[in-house]
């Protein structure tokens, strides 16, 4: 049953009981009917409490009938709401804990609503590409006023139900037992005549609405143009201000249903549930048991050494940090030191906190002060020699069960797990730069990685607030396996006639945040030079474009060397285009072509995320990535793919792999045609007429 009933002295109790959170479900819906509709046939019932049992009141609508046909099936939520504000018997909300989107607009159809301490409350609908579409752009503004209500509803931020104790949302917000205080309240408002309040009554009320409206709306135009759903809360809670309540309604619903079917929604959600899924490998139980990580240790205090450190220091878990050499050591200390006071200077984090965070490490030159560590996490330097000494010193110090993690980004996990003799407690985390503030980590599984070893990290990497991502081993993983495609073609599209402020800016407008070459300036160019010279050696099949070689034979390594693809002035980071390096593309054109041709930005965007969308599938096909929404995942938070869009595997089900599959073969046909290599696994797909996302 997705919702109880009992009575208790003259109170009928409605309890929502749709776990994991009460999502407003058809039958879910149906049950609170059934419930108020018991209680009113019921003489002895003088009051009705609504609550939840688990741990929400309600998250909201339930997302995975959006679209479908019980999204609009009687009850709707806005029938259901109607119901519970029109019931004679007054309606007494008890929220214990989470009422977001469709719970809260529940609660606001209540007559009364009582929260414990420590509820987070939101209308976050904004977050999934939609608005309140049950009455909340009309009520919240009637309940809290109209600017605290907008500021909820543009930005879907949870606020604590203690917060808006005096904010008019709650008639009381108690400590302890919430169901008896919901009870006793239920008793005494159930004595009292009615008719019993309604929110919808309630006048919005402020000085100067317009203006505060317009200035919502200049602050929205700001930071949310490629999201439709911010501006049209704004339209609907200004069409209650100036129109009334039931225009309002009817305003709100016409914006939901037009919003629901939005790829920009379609998109947020397939984010919301990748992340959730991306969680869960399909052959690691969700209750196989974990192994503690109480203490961490992290070996090298690098560039991301000492940013890995910093995420288990932010949550709490102490870290043992080795280093070769002192000065090394002092060094990396002082790194994420000067990091921390940043974070002071900017307000982020109280004084006190440096110094508690800062004591969490314990420095030290000695493997010896590994024995305890549950977790250990090596970032030293990327040679397989460097990595295997580590790795056999670790095996004779770290305690049975420690896992044993390399951060490498290239190499080849089996074989840094080979050097031990507990393959099994081997696994990658592979964090991205600065690993202190980057989201994504590809937890890279060998062939012998032990299921609770997984499990134990996907666990952990939540505590530390990054997007964990299972790839399987390969060359470059998931994410960088499939940029080097994408990173080719820029290339090539240089050779055949492009230049690279042209490629940044069509990227760009797509929604990146950074072209490949202002991306390569930046990370360094020689670093991808390394790469391509170790690649010209191992696989001399492959066929590269030569022209980023020519560049760092000019010595432009990028914003490093005051110069790359772009040139940069001392102390700014823009980056100018280079006449040099114009010159330099156009002679290397003349020279293997002899002519180059005008590419549009059409062409531009078709090649680079196409060759994502077709490496991705080979990803999918070899079960590197055990599902396309992982992929996606790796791209929205580790490679900057605009949200709006959903990740490369979605974007490609949005153009349709039909047309995906042709502008492939088109390009195939092409001069450099050779670096596509149509996926089998993509041509499947459209054979039998499915997307990657079903
Ligand atoms: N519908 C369907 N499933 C939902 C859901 C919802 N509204 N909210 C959460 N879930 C599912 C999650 O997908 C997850 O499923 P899984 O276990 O199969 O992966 C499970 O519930 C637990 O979710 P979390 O892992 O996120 O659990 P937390 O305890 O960390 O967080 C939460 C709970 C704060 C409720 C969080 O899940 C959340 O923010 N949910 C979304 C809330 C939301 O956006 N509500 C608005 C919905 S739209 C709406 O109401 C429209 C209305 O205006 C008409
Ligand atoms: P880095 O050169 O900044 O740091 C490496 C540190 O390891 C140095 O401080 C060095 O003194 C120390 N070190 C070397 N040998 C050691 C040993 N035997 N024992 C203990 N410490 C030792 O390098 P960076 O960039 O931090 O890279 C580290 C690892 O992370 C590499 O495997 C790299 O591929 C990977 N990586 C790097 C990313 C980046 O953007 N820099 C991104 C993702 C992974």
């Amino acid at each position: 049953m997705a919702v109880n009933y009992t009575t208790q002295d003259g109170v009928a109790v409605i309890t929502l009981n749709n776990p994991p959170v009460n999502g407003l479900g058809l039958s879910t819906r149906a049950g609170i009917v059934e419930g108020i509709e018991r209680a009113q046939n019921d003489p002895d019932v003088k009051a009705i409490v609504l609550t939840g049992a688990g741990k929400a009141f309600s998250g909201g609508a339930d997302i995975t009938e959006f679209n479908t046909p019980k999204a609009t099936q009687e009850p709707t939520l806005a029938t259901v709401i109607k119901i519970v504000e029109g019931s004679a018997k007054p309606v007494v909300a008890a929220i214990h804990s989470v009422a977001m989107g469709g719970g809260l607009e529940l609660a606001l159809g209540a007559h009364y609503r009582i929260a414990a301490p420590g509820a987070q409350i939101a209308l976050p609908e904004v977050k999934l590409g939609i608005l309140p579409g049950a009455g909340g752009t009309q009520r919240l503004p009637r309940a809290i006023g109209l600017e605290a209500a907008l500021n909820m509803i543009v930005s879907g931020a949870p606020v604590l139900s203690e917060k808006l104790a005096d904010s008019g949302l709650f008639d009381e917000v108690v400590q302890g037992d919430l169901l008896e205080a919901a009870l006793a309240f239920a008793r005494k408002v159930g004595a009292k005549q009615g008719p019993h309040p309604k929110v919808r009554d309630r006048k919005i009320e402020h000085p100067n609405a317009a203006g505060f409206i317009q200035f919502a709306r200049n602050s929205v135009a700001a930071i949310a143009k490629n999201f439709p759903a911010p501006h049209k809360c704004i339209d609907a809670v200004e069409a209650g201000v100036q129109n009334g309540f039931d225009k309002g309604l009817a305003f709100e619903r016409e914006c939901f249903i037009a919003l629901v079917q939005t790829p920009e929604s379609r998109a947020l959600r397939h984010a919301f549930f990748g992340e959730r899924a991306a969680s869960k490998i399909p052959d690691v139980p969700a209750d196989t048991p974990l192994r503690d990580i109480s203490r961490v240790a992290v070996i090298g205090a690098g560039t991301m050494g000492g940013g890995i450190a910093m995420n288990f220091i932010n949550a709490g878990i102490a870290v043992t940090l080795l280093e070769t050499k002192q000065e090394a050591l002092d060094r990396g200390l002082a790194t994420i030191r000067k990091n921390y006071e940043a974070s002071v200077k900017k307000g982020k984090l109280k004084p006190e906190a440096l110094e508690e965070r800062m004591a969490l490490i314990t420095p030290t030159l000695s493997y010896d002060h590994l024995r305890s560590a549950d977790l250990i996490v090596e970032a030293v330097f990327e040679e397989l020699g460097v990595k295997e000494q580590v790795f056999k010193r670790l095996d004779e110090v770290a305690k049975p069960g420690a896992i044993l993690a390399s951060n490498t980004s290239t190499l080849d996990v089996d074989k840094i797990a080979a050097f031990t003799k507990r393959p099994q407690d081997v696994v990658g985390l592979h964090f991205f730069s600065p690993a202190n503030v980057m989201k994504l980590l590809e937890v890279v599984r060998g062939k012998e990685t032990a299921k609770d070893v997984l499990a134990t990290v996907m666990q952990l990497a939540k505590k530390i607030r990054k997007t964990a991502v299972v790839s399987g081993v390969c060359d470059g993983f998931i994410g960088n396996r499939m940029i080097e495609q994408y990173v080719r073609q820029a290339l090539f599209m240089l050779e055949e006639g492009a230049l690279p402020a042209q490629v940044d800016k069509a990227i760009e407008k797509f929604g990146f945040a950074m072209g490949p070459f202002r991306m390569s300036d930046l990370a360094g160019n020689d670093i991808g030079w390394a790469i391509r010279k170790r690649r010209y050696q191992e696989r001399p099949d492959i066929h590269y474009s030569k022209i980023a070689d020519r560049l760092c034979e000019m010595g432009r390594f990028g914003q490093k060397t005051g110069g790359g693809w772009y040139d940069y002035k001392t102390g700014d980071r823009t980056a100018y285009p280079s006449q040099v390096v114009d010159e330099m593309i156009g002679a290397f054109s003349k020279e293997i072509n002899g002519e180059r041709r005008k590419i549009s930005d059409e062409e531009i965007v078709e090649r680079l995320v196409f060759a994502l969308v077709n490496e991705g599938a080979k990803i999918l096909e070899e079960g590197i990535a055990s599902k396309a929404s992982d992929i996606d995942m790796v791209y929205l938070t580790g490679y900057g793919f605009p949200l709006y869009r959903g990740g490369p595997m979605l974007y490609a089900d949005t153009v349709g792999l039909y047309n995906v599959e042709r502008a492939i073969r088109r390009y195939a046909a092409r001069p450099n045609g050779d670096a596509w290599q149509l996926a089998p696994g993509l041509a499947k797909l459209v054979a039998e007429g499915h997307g990657f996302n079903g």
